[in-house]
């Protein structure tokens, strides 16, 4: 499903900035060991997914994906909605990374209340282990959250 959903990358990248696939198996079970995933289904077929781990005080997004056929209907933002409510108390802000020539994710995140970090290279260093080629071509978002995040 990711694999499929990043499909859409051959679009802006260039072919040497592909990773392909996006995600395996053995990376699958990585992230999943850190990660918590999160699906949506419709009609018992898995349509979305999206990962979330609390690290202190920050919630980090990861892999945001959605069926080309699901998008535009609300998907991947009832996912991070869940993610984003059942984060822990001490959470004050989200983050969430995407390339920087990814104009439906960024439109996504912003239209979910999330806006550009002001230290993104930091934040994303700090909170990302990606590859350099990909952390140069992406930015940070964050969103504040809480009480003490207000
Ligand atoms: C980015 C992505 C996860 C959004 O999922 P989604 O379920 O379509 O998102 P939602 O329906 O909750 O939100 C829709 C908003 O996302 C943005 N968006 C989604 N598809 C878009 C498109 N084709 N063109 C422009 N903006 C788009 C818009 O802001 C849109 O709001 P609008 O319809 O009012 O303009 C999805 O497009 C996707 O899987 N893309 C391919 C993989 C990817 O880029 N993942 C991000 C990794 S961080």
């Amino acid at each position: 499903m990711i694999n499929t959903a990043a499909a859409w990358y051959r679009e802006f990248l260039p072919p040497e900035e592909l990773h392909s696939p996006e995600m395996d198996e053995s990376g699958w079970d990585a992230e999943a060991e850190r990660m918590t995933w999160w699906g949506a289904f419709s009609d018992r077929r898995l349509v979305g997914v999206t990962g979330s781990e609390p690290i202190g005080d920050v919630l980090l997004l990861r892999h945001i994906y959605v069926l080309p056929e699901h998008q535009r209907s609300g998907v991947a933002g009832a996912l991070i909605r869940r993610a984003e409510e059942i984060s822990p108390d001490s959470v004050r802000m989200i983050v969430a990374g995407t390339y920087t020539a990814n104009y439906k994710a960024r439109g996504f995140l912003e239209k979910n209340g999330y806006r550009p970090a002001a230290e993104s290279e930091s934040v994303l260093r700090t909170y990302y282990d990606i590859p350099e080629d990909r952390l140069l071509g992406s930015i940070a978002y964050v969103k504040r959250v809480g009480s003490r995040g207000q």
